[in-house]
């Protein structure tokens, strides 16, 4: 068995390494990370370090699951969401795509056959993981995790309680079965009515009717609960992270035609908020989304201070449009790879690509950094706490302990 002595943790899918950029507010000691793409690996590198990037297909890494390094305490995996997504082809983890995590479930068992697998592993998904496959995606990927010695729990966060973007995001937290003990209330396999349930319906908005009925329908299935506090509401408005300083004949703002087609794809209603936005003497800002509806692209025009969610820009239509009125004018561009930054959670000084391209796709892939501020703080510090009280050897790497 391996000894843990390290705050530290492996990060899996990395993409541009905003799991890593969330975990450094409790320094967490990233040791090692993986990603197939050159693009993110540049911008990874950039900004964080070489040494301990690996830019590699994750199959590949499975024969050679040794070479990462044997004492680590948590890996984390935001494995790709293309196969969940509702835009996707929905073939869940038989998907090429999502089915990536396989591979990295693969690697958690050899870890695990020669006792160097982590205490706690951070699993991170779009909401349809939870519905994939009717919810046996999810159950499959709970039970490999017993099966490995941990028990699991399940919560969803929205980015928009942090930042001015719904966010909807699934994490899976599994807790090596001792460390789950002392830190978890663990439920009864096959008992419906005990007590778990009062701890499990104490906080709705982030366990929700779907995680429960996963559980009910997987009552053979090892199932733990941690102890989190309600996420406060302390977003910014989107107004709060818009680059005001775009002068007005920037490139960036859209001509008249451009403008007028967008305004002809708006509903009624929608052309009736802008017309209200435009007789403000202020500034207001709203975002528009594209939408397929009834065979139809329309613009739907959001108002309530918050950018919807991004995504990777595949096939064009998919990025977030920014309207800006007032005065008795509006003005039309596409929100920067800066702006998407910040609804992501991310300081101005992370290095972005400077293809713009790039940056949309870097960001509209990657986790919102106080999602996992908060995950960081009231769950792999706490247990990382918890483990060292237990393993007193243990070396305490942090001051603010
Ligand atoms: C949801 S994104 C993770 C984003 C990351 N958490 C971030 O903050 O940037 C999924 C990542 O999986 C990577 N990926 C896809 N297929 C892979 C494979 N076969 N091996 C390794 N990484 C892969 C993608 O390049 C992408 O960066």
């Amino acid at each position: 068995m391996v000894t843990m002595n390290k705050m530290n943790f492996a990060e899996f899918f990395a993409g541009v390494g905003l799991v890593r950029e969330g975990l450094r507010l409790h320094n967490w000691d990233c040791v090692w990370a993986n990603d197939i793409s050159e693009d993110k690996r540049d911008t990874y590198v950039e900004n964080f370090t070489h040494d301990d990037f690996h830019l590699e297909d994750i199959w590949e890494i499975v024969n050679r699951s040794s070479t990462i390094p044997d004492q680590v305490f948590l890996y984390t995996a935001s494995f790709p969401c293309t196969d969940l997504s509702v835009a996707g082809g929905r073939k869940g983890l038989a998907g090429a795509e999502s089915g990536t995590l396989n591979a990295f479930l693969q690697i958690l068992k050899k870890k695990q056959q020669t006792g160097a697998h982590p205490k706690v592993v951070m699993l991170e998904n779009v909401a349809g993981f939870l519905t994939s496959h009717k919810g046996k995606d999810v159950a499959f990927t709970v039970a490999v995790l017993n099966d490995l010695g941990y028990v699991v729990d399940i919560i969803e966060l929205d980015a928009a309680y942090f930042t001015p973007q719904s966010r909807q995001r699934v994490f899976l937290i599994a807790v090596e079965s001792e460390l789950a003990q002392e830190n978890m209330y663990i439920k009864e396999k096959y008992s419906f009515f005990d007590s778990w349930w009062i701890n499990f319906h104490k906080n709705p908005k982030i366990r929700s009717s779907k995680v429960e009925h996963i559980i009910k329908s997987s009552p053979h299935l090892h199932w733990g609960l941690l102890d989190l506090p309600q996420p406060h509401n302390n977003a910014p408005n989107l107004n709060e992270i818009i680059q005001i300083e775009i002068p007005n004949d920037s490139k960036l703002w859209w001509n008249d035609t451009r403008k007028e087609h967008l305004y002809s794809q708006m509903s009624i209603l929608h052309k009736e908020t802008l017309h209200a936005m435009i007789e403000k003497s202020r500034y207001s800002y709203g975002t528009v989304y594209r939408r397929m509806r009834k065979g139809k692209s329309m613009a739907e025009l959001r108002t309530d201070g918050k950018a919807g969610c991004l995504r990777t820009p595949r096939g064009g239509s998919s990025k977030q449009i920014l309207i800006r009125a007032g005065f008795g004018s509006w003005k039309v561009r596409l929100l920067t790879s800066r702006e998407y930054a910040r609804l992501q959670g991310v300081r101005d000084t992370f290095i972005l690509p400077e293809n713009a391209s790039k940056g949309y796709f870097a960001m509209g892939d990657a986790v919102c950094v106080p999602v996992i501020e908060y995950i960081s703080e009231y769950i792999l510090l706490p247990l990382y706490k918890r483990y060292l009280v237990a393993h007193p050897s243990a070396e305490r790497l942090f001051a603010n302990f």
